[in-house]
């Protein structure tokens, strides 16, 4: 027997136990949260198999039973052997041999208090070939990351035709998958359906720009149809930001494989010796208590580990791109630069449009890749704008797209050979414009250089606005030898790292947003790097409703940008409620608002910054799906149950449509919490009164708030507070 000390399992037995010893088989390796575990078992034939996979297990007495048992299926399947599924790692060897048999050699496991983290080697006895899986379980969030190292001694280099973050297998009376698919303008579409004998896919080829048509990330209902409050459901997503895949594979004894990682297709890797190939992350959660309870807890983990100052506040701001395009000059731009002032957001972001001279970024087919302000327009530089922002008292953003050239610019004309295209072929243009080469390390000195270059010369520069408009097309690297073109998609993917980490580095404070297109881009290894993501271009708070509602599955609301614009004819309230729901920015003609406009957009951005506790670090409940039918309805309440935000959205209800209360959650039943309604147009009355009304936890739970109407695209913001406590001048004594 193996004895692991524990440096605190009270967790284990719900009770006050200091420390305690596991005691856990020799052959087991005990892989999990507080909540959720994953056991592995080495076998008298060496081989490493899954023996447990779901809730945690309380008593340890009954780990021999698993010690012992024989047959399951192997951790990470290997191809070429006896197992005649989709395996996790397939290579073909120096010497032509595709076969690989993985042992396990030994396990290494870290654990404080925090954090458990788990390595197992595994290797070939033929070949000097190794695998190394990767888990750290994080205790108390209840989220698991894997991943794996691959790594070869044989002389030549070896191609990797499959090599997965994960392999999980579940054996469960149904699966129920729900993907996120769409198009530019058209996110995160949620589809369920029931997973059968056979294969499902979901996977991206588009390089760069690499979610346009599908995201990152799924649910997997266990047993039954993923539920919002009950049931088990695995929710899990890659953290890379290029070409993805994820694999079900429900074999003839229902018994569902799940392979995650690179898509594989186009990209046989040529691993030298000596070189280690990292997977990206593989990162879940596994809820017994639905989908709500899963998207918490990412949630936690994600503020807490993952995003680029996820425990850090957010700027409100005004982006002029729906406002302007293309068109504006030093004077335009000033004035906006008053009216962010007026507004009272924190920041002014220039988008697209203000560089170029030979090439004048004048539309979306010329300039792109000539990173100096166009002079016609900004004859005085970004500097007077970062001058203007600073004497209205707010900071100043800028757009960029640094990966990316239009063959009508000065950077094309002169390092083609920094473009990927394929060098006897006609370009396959996207929005006007191709990918430069990340796997060459001048183009990444260049595309760190433009960041570095503006941020010495403008120093004043508080964010950036990183967009990625194309996927890759044409796919041929100039840089990369004719035997390693097919390493592309990964060594670009590699190369943005390369830059970001340098960025980091040198600006490690510095926010940005992570843009493409809109949501073509919205993973968790992007977001290490980046404060918020661009949820899409679509601002139609009617699509929006839907949008973060899909987003919100996987994305905390401080990571989800979202801006009122005059995208959709809503009345302003309408528009600035939905996008108070994420991290609220404007993008609106501020000079073209009446006055009672003006008073509630200004009175909205207080209120805003009032509630960022609650929204940005708050718990999310989803409480009614914009998917059932006309109305929908999110809540965030802060961790300590005392302050509640509720947002509910009328849109097309039918004539005597029932229409019923929203039942809130996360309340204590036993509190007393003032209700009152905030975000109102000027003048306009409340069904509770100007200060509110009381009501217990209990009932507004379980009997809970008219909160819906019939009136088309309306919408109410409550705000919920336990009483005795005091939000800045809402005393509810
Ligand atoms: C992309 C972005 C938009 C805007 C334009 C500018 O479409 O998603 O928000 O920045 O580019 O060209």
């Amino acid at each position: 027997m193996k004895k692991l000390w524990w440096l605190c399992c009270a967790w284990m037995w719900g009770t006050e136990a200091l420390c305690a010893a596991e005691t856990v088989p020799e052959n087991l390796i005990r892989i999990g949260t507080e909540r959720t575990e994953l056991i592995l078992r080495s076998d008298d034939d060496r081989r490493l198999r899954q023996a447990y996979f779901g809730p945690r297990l309380a008593n340890e007495s009954d780990l021999a039973y698993l010690s012992k048992a024989r047959g399951g299926a192997e951790a990470y399947v290997t191809h070429g052997m006896e197992d005649y599924f989709e395996p996790a790692i397939r290579v073909l060897h120096a010497d032509g041999n595709p076969s690989l048999l993985l042992t396990y050699k030994e396990v290494a496991q870290e654990r404080n208090d925090l954090v458990q983290t788990t390595r197992i080697v595994l290797q070939d006895e033929r070949y000097p070939f190794e695998v190394r899986l990767f888990y750290k379980a994080y205790l108390r969030e209840n989220v698991i990351v894997m991943w794996t190292e691959i790594e070869h001694g044989e002389k030549k280099p070896v191609t990797l035709y499959n090599y997965a973050s994960s392999m999980l297998h579940f054996g469960r009376e149904g699966y129920w998958l729900t993907g996120f698919s769409g198009d530019w303008a058209h996110e995160v579409n949620m589809a369920e359906q029931k997973l059968t004998f056979g294969k499902k896919v979901i996977d991206t080829k588009l390089g760069a720009r690499a979610n346009l048509h599908v995201s990152p990330f799924f649910l997997l209902g266990l047993d039954g149809a993923a539920c919002e409050k009950t049931g088990d459901v695995l929710v899990g997503t890659l953290g890379w930001t290029g070409n993805f895949r994820f694999t079900f594979e429900v074999d003839n004894a229902n018994d569902l494989r799940l392979i995650a990682g690179i898509n594989p297709s186009g990209s046989e890797y040529r691993l030298p010796r000596g070189e280690v190939f990292r997977t990206p992350d593989f990162i879940f959660t596994y809820s017994t208590e639905g989908t709500g309870a899963a998207s918490r807890d990412l949630h936690n983990w994600a503020r807490k580990y993952r995003i680029k100052d996820g425990m850090g506040d957010r700027m409100t701001l005004l982006n002029n791109w729906e406002a302007t395009y293309f068109d504006f000059d030093q004077a335009k731009l000033e004035r906006i630069i008053a009216d962010a002032a007026e507004l009272g957001v924190d920041m002014f972001l220039l988008d697209d449009g203000w560089f170029g001279n030979k090439y004048p970024r004048s539309n979306d087919r010329a300039g792109l890749g000539d990173w100096q302000e166009t002079r016609a327009k900004l004859p005085e530089g970004i500097g007077a704008l970062t001058a203007a922002a600073q004497k209205e008292g707010v900071k100043f953003g800028l757009w960029i797209e640094p990966e990316m050239v239009n063959p009508k610019s000065e950077l094309y004309e002169k390092h083609k050979d920094w473009v990927i295209h394929l060098p006897n072929r006609e370009e396959y243009l996207y929005r006007n414009q191709m990918v430069l080469d990340l796997s060459n390390p001048a183009v990444q000195d260049f595309v760190f250089g433009v960041v570095d270059g503006l941020l010495t010369r403008y120093p004043e520069i508080a964010y950036f606005k990183w967009d990625c408009n194309s996927p890759i097309t044409n796919i041929y690297s100039p840089y990369l030898g004719a035997d390693k073109q097919s390493n592309l998609y990964v060594d670009y993917v590699r190369g943005l790292y390369r830059v970001l980490d340098r960025v980091a580095a040198k600006y490690p404070t510095l926010p940005m947003m992570l843009c493409s297109g809109g949501g073509g881009r919205t993973d968790y290894e992007g977001l290490r790097y980046f404060t918020e993501f661009w949820a899409s271009d679509n601002t139609d708070p009617v699509e929006r409703i839907f949008i973060q509602w899909g987003y919100s599955y996987l994305f905390p609301a401080k990571a989800t940008a979202a801006h009122v614009t005059s995208w959709g004819k809503q009345s302003l309230k309408f528009r600035t409620d939905v996008a108070m729901m994420g991290k609220l920015g404007f993008d609106i003609r501020v000079d073209e608002l009446s006055e009672p406009e003006r008073e509630f957009a200004r009175a909205a951005v207080a209120n805003y910054n009032r509630l960022k506790p609650v929204i940005l670090n708050g718990d999310l409940y989803r409480l009614v799906s914009p998917y059932s039918g006309e109305h929908s309805a999110v809540m965030y309440a802060d961790k300590g149950r005392e302050h509640a935000i509720v947002f509910a959205f009328n849109r097309n209800s039918r004539f005597s449509a029932p229409i019923r209360n929203v039942r809130l959650d996360g309340l204590e039943p036993q509190r007393i919490y003032t209700v009152r309604e905030i975000n109102r147009m000027p003048g306009a009355r409340s069904d509770w009164g100007d200060d509110g009304q009381r009501f217990s936890g209990d009932y507004l739970m379980k009997v809970g708030l008219p909160l819906f109407s019939g009136a088309h695209l309306t919408s109410r913001v409550v705000e919920v507070v336990a009483t005795g406590i005091d939000r800045n001048g809402l005393c509810s004594e």
